[in-house]
């Protein structure tokens, strides 16, 4: 197909969209449409307030999956008479079915409307999956998002993005920027790229905050409305310094069913309230017949946060995020589907109303 026929296709592929009112074409709500030589398909979509959230998912599938597409690319807008949404902290921001544009706000990530990290009293409870497809669940649903991987111990996040590239350095030595790759629509980048193997064991949280910082200058991020943070697990004087250094906007806790792991939690919890960081809420994962479940509520309900959701143990999520297809889009229906679905809208509501 040349480029005139796939930009038809396109077009037609997205009138067919179901949507309530007249299509997605002919209301304007899909605006400057062109394919480039690569098979890359850009346009623009107008998002109003009380569209369903799954809508621009819903469009950009319709145009992925004709042949000769390879990417799609969409830019989310605001109705232009839609109220200028609030800047970041300032208690605005992300409404339901709203994309924020982030206000240029001084610091370390002045394009990035809000951060959110995603944290652990131990490894190997699946905050790693819980920060993937928090990412992805929130680009899915129309939103600008970065995912950086902040874990020294064990960075995993370009794994279950099967991504293995490293990212593309740029501009002379001293002032190198560095590019995101980018998968499933979401801006990946890890601490992993920089350090050494052997690197993470010696290092103390003071040179940990030093490299982040100057790590974060350098990554051209472009504007996002959220960037997702996977933590290191633990509440220690590394996270802590990484806590001090990226200015937060809300920490989503994710634990084990089990006492243990309850436990952690609540130090961690601890740890953010020091630093004024509002916890966003709990994530119970791995819930099964052997391990239980409701712990992770009991413990929302004690510290007074918010419960985000219960995620089963299911072998198809390590599965998935062994071969690169987060949970979120590669099995969407399955119970583990819907409750991490469900861990990015509560999410976005938590960033909305906070
Ligand atoms: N709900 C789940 N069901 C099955 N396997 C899971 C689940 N959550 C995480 N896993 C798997 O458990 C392992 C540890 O998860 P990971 O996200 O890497 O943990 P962490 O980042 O906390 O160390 C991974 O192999 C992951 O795929
Ligand atoms: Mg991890």
């Amino acid at each position: 197909m040349d480029r005139d026929q796939t930009s038809r296709a396109a077009l037609a592929a997205l009138q067919a969209v179901e949507h309530d009112d007249s299509d997605l074409v002919s209301s304007g709500r899909v605006r400057n449409l062109v394919v480039d030589d690569d098979g890359t398909v850009r346009f623009s979509f107008t998002l109003h307030p009380d569209d369903p959230g799954t809508l621009v998912r819903a469009a950009r599938k319709a145009v992925e999956s004709l042949d000769g597409v390879t990417t799609v690319k969409v830019n989310v807008q605001l109705p232009q008479s839609a109220p200028s949404p609030g800047a970041r902290g300032s208690g605005g921001g992300l409404k339901p079915g709203s994309i924020p544009a982030p206000t240029p706000k001084p610091g370390l990530l002045p394009q990035v409307a809000h951060v959110v990290a995603v944290s652990s009293g131990k490894g190997g409870v699946g905050k790693s999956m819980v920060a993937t497809n928090l990412a992805v669940g929130l680009a899915e649903q129309g939103l600008r998002v970065g995912l950086l991987d902040a874990d020294v111990y064990g960075p995993n996040i370009p794994l279950m993005f099967g991504e293995s590239r490293r990212p593309p350095v740029s501009g002379e030595k001293g002032k190198e920027r560095i590019a995101p790759l980018e998968r499933y629509g979401v801006k990946l980048m890890s601490l992993g790229f920089l350090l050494e193997k052997e690197q993470p064991a010696i290092m103390r949280g003071p040179l940990i905050a030093g490299i982040l910082k100057q790590f974060l200058e350098q990554v051209h991020w472009g504007e996002l409305d959220v960037l997702v943070v996977d933590m290191p697990p633990g509440t220690g004087d590394a996270q802590l310094s990484l806590v001090q250094t990226i200015d937060l906007d809300g920490a989503v806790m994710v634990t084990l069913p089990q006492e243990v792991s309850l436990g952690d939690v609540r130090r961690g919890i601890k740890m953010f309230e020091r630093v004024n960081t509002p916890i966003l809420g709990i994530v119970e994962n791995m819930r099964s017949e052997v391990f239980g479940h409701g712990g992770g509520e009991a413990l929302a309900q004690e510290m007074k946060v918010p419960f985000l959701g219960g995620i089963p143990l299911d072998r198809a999520v390590r599965e998935a995020g062994d071969a690169g297809r987060p949970t979120v889009t590669s099995a969407p229906d399955s119970p583990a589907g819907e409750a991490l679905t469900g861990v990015a809208k509560a999410v976005r509501e938590a960033l909305a109303g906070g």
